[in-house]
């Protein structure tokens, strides 16, 4: 038996891949566009696992997914594929209408010509290979699809109605509800996840933790869209994979089951405590274990800011708006020869109108001393366009009925994420200066 998992370069798909890996002998088929989000390098330590074939393919290619389905006979397709970035659906919805919208039914279509095929069970006995009951399709979607939530309204359960926002969320409910449909008419023997952020290793440097990070690393400023108050629930992706293995295993047919954390956070808050592990694990100051030492260069004289809009993209994040003068000052110095320190930036945003320093949340108005901790590299940039306020997932259904809950808490999880960015800094590299993209040609000639 096989599987056949799509968008398996990508950051959630990656990690159930190795995960599964690590634990069966079952191959893996994996198909995936290598869109900018998929990164090859994620699976490296699969090269030579014969049980891990990677096939470099859009879902939407009929005749692909079917020559694929014929050869392998997969008793399951888990489908991540999708274009996932909120900013790049409003920046441009077109690829994700195409990705999410018609790939999934091209998919659906193909896995339905397939199923359709298999044998069907015969009482009392037995056929060799995968027959029709056994197969399942398993679509992975999100906790987006059901729209924002007031601070006091209750967490979405699987009942709750569909209102997406964002080009984003709309396209993964449409697919959605194709996946439905092909259940309730076809049946077609589905099974629908929704879950909330994820975090953990391999997360592409455009979304907000790994984002920080890097840029806190870099001593970039660290863009908080709005107020900072959007509310999210996280999930750390290795419970997110065990999750889908989960409802793989013992999800009922046609069945939706939301998956989470409870781990409720607002924005400003993931900020505040990254900042404070970095504080902890890689000071200012200290740069791959080093002391920084003597007289640190600190940001002085004129910024050249971008005005409006905030890019956040990459890994770059440019900020801010009007004129901007920063700060001057010293560092907290440890001692020692000279290095530079990181907040020589271009971008150190601490004197602008969006400055932190002028509202509540000032890093300077807490105890941390201002240029000694990344707390001062927050910078409050333009909301983001019918940004929603909270999501909340009720995962009270997929433990009830499967067993399944998370095992991290918040607080060790993003401890391990923080450590693996810290530990894996040439991913880090590769993927900023674009370097993944060549990787995946000289591994695989593709
Ligand atoms: N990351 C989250 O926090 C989160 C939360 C809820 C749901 N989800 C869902 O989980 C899934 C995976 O998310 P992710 O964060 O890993 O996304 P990602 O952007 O990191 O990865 C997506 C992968 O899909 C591939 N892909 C894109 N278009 C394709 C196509 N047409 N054919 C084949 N492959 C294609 C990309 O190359 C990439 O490897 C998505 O469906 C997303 O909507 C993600």
């Amino acid at each position: 038996m096989a599987i056949l998992v799509t968008g398996s370069a990508g950051f959630i798909g990656s990690n159930f891949v190795l995960d599964w890996l690590a634990g069966s002998d079952e191959p893996v088929i994996n198909l995936d566009k290598l869109t900018y989000a998929g990164n090859l390098e994620n699976l490296a330590s699969l090269k030579d696992n014969p049980n891990h074939i990677f096939v470099h393919g859009d879902i939407g290619d009929v005749k692909l997914v079917s020559e694929l389905l014929e050869k392998y006979q997969p008793r399951a397709v888990v489908n991540f594929a999708a274009e996932s970035h909120v900013d790049r659906s409003i920046h441009g919805p077109e690829d994700f209408i195409q990705t999410n919208i018609l790939g999934t039914f091209h998919l659906l279509e193909a896995v339905r010509a397939y199923w359709q095929k298999l044998p069907s069970p015969v009482h009392g006995g037995r056929i060799e290979g995968i027959t029709k009951a056994d197969f399942r399709f398993l679509h992975v979607s999100t906790d987006e699809v059901y729209g924002s939530l007031t601070k006091d309204e209750p967490a979405f359960t699987e009942t709750h109605r569909y209102e997406p926002n964002s080009p984003y969320s709309a396209s993964k409910a449409s697919s959605d509800h194709l996946v439905r449909a092909w259940h309730h008419t076809y049946g077609l023997p589905v099974l629908t996840t929704n879950c909330s952020n994820n975090y953990g290793p391999y997360h592409f440097p455009e979304k907000l933790i790994p984002l920080l990070i890097v840029n806190a690393l870099a001593g970039k400023s660290l863009p908080v869209y709005g107020d900072g108050q959007q509310i999210r629930d996280w999930l750390y992706v290795k419970d997110h994979c065990s999750a889908i293995r989960c409802v793989l295993e013992k999800g009922k047919l046609g069945e939706v089951y939301n998956v989470g954390g409870w781990n409720e956070k607002a924005n400003l808050d993931i900020v505040h405590i990254v900042c404070d592990l970095l504080d902890e694990l890689r000071p200012m100051g200290v740069v791959s274990g080093e002391v920084v030492s003597g007289e640190s260069e600190v940001v002085s004289g004129e910024s050249k800011i971008v005005s409006g809009e905030s890019e956040v993209v990459s890994g770059e994040s440019e900020v801010v708006s009007g004129e901007s003068k920063i700060v001057s000052g010293k560092s907290e110095v440890v001692s020692g020869q000279t290095r530079h320190f990181p907040l020589s930036t271009d971008h150190f945003p601490l004197s602008t109108d969006h400055s932190p320093l002028s509202t509540d949340h000032s890093p300077l108005s807490t105890d941390h001393s201002p240029l000694s901790t990344y707390r001062s590299l927050i910078t409050f940039v333009t909301d983001r366009p019918g940004h929603d306020r909270r999501y909340a997932i009720d995962a009270r259904k997929i433990e009830r009925e499967l067993g399944w809950k998370p095992a991290e808490t918040f607080e060790t999880g993003i401890r391990k994420t923080v450590q693996w960015y810290l530990d894996n800094q040439d991913w880090v590299n590769n993927v900023l200066s674009g370097n993944y993209r060549q990787w995946v040609e000289k591994q695989y000639g593709k």
